[in-house]
């Protein structure tokens, strides 16, 4: 068998026409929907993100509000930056570029942002809200992954769905959308005995560990949907989690890196924004 490759590039242009013609359409009411964007530091992957987030926030019609901040930022500082755009009405969605600088304290960060304006659902009450089955701002990169299951599958409700990684980023959020799709979920890290034999029951399988091409072939079961979230930067240019070709041979369907999760990430960040949005207007 040869997998069906699941085109995520051609599923996030989609998805991003339909939000622009949903944020058309509140330009008639006078409404602009506007993402605040935080970098601090000059991290050179963070750099390209930033600058792509802000480029596509744009092509669909959205405010871009860019603020690059020296590494050497003071938590007091970003906090009040925070605090402005917490403020700010123009300001639906805040992102704060992660991982920031070694002396900044992460958690308290995040929580300084309104959970409303949580765009990257990173904040706890997003968390928690997602965890216990409330309406949550979702974080991007799972709500992707989750786009592309449904679309490829329909239900997923009984299917063995194992996540590797436990990340507050992907591998939890992950797993809490595939629970509440009524999967059967397993999260394996990097303490998982026999990692083989557990994705050999995966119908799907998320990799989100950030190690090149682990997954490998007779990990898989036959028929088996893969989804890689991995972007690892090797000297053979991009690669995921997954080693695409031996898995290729087994998988029912697999996302390619790139050109699979990646634009959905961006995309679901567009789609949050106006979701934070519409809940104010
Ligand atoms: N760094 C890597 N991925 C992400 C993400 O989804 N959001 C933020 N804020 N930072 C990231």
């Amino acid at each position: 068998m040869t997998a069906q490759i699941i085109d995520g590039k051609a599923f996030a242009a989609t998805l991003r026409s339909r939000i622009a013609a949903e944020v058309a359409a509140l330009a008639g009411r006078g409404i602009t929907p506007g993402l605040a964007v935080v970098l601090v530091g000059e991290d050179p992957a963070s750099q390209v993100y930033v600058r792509s987030k802000g480029k596509m926030t744009r092509e669909v019609g959205m405010a871009s509000f860019e603020h690059r901040l020296p590494a050497e930022t003071l938590q007091d500082e970003l906090l009040s930056m925070i605090e402005q755009l917490n403020a700010d009405p123009a300001v639906n969605g805040i992102l704060v570029q992660l991982p920031l600088p070694g002396h900044l304290d992460e958690s308290a960060i995040l929580s300084a942002i309104l959970p409303e304006k949580d765009v990257d659902g990173f904040h706890i009450m997003n968390a928690g809200r997602l965890a216990t089955g409330q309406k949550a701002m979702v974080p991007c990169t799972p709500l992707g992954c989750l786009m592309l299951l449904r679309d490829h599958l329909g239900s997923l409700s009984g299917l063995n769905a194992v996540v590797i990684g436990r990340s507050n980023i992907v591998g939890k959020p992950m797993a809490q959308l595939l629970l509440r799709d009524s999967a059967t979920v397993s999260i394996a890290h990097s303490r998982t005995k026999d990692l083989a034999v557990v994705c050999r029951q995966a119908d799907i399988l998320v990799a989100a560990v950030g190690r090149p091409n682990m997954v490998m072939g007779d990990w898989i079961k036959p028929g088996a949907t893969v989804i890689d979230v991995g972007i690892n930067r090797t000297e053979e240019g991009l690669v995921g989690d997954v080693d695409f070709d031996s898995v290729r041979a087994v998988a029912g369907a697999i996302t390619p890196v790139p050109g699979g999760v990646g634009p959905m990430t961006i995309a679901c960040l567009l789609a949050n924004t106006l979701t934070a949005t519409a809940r104010v207007n």
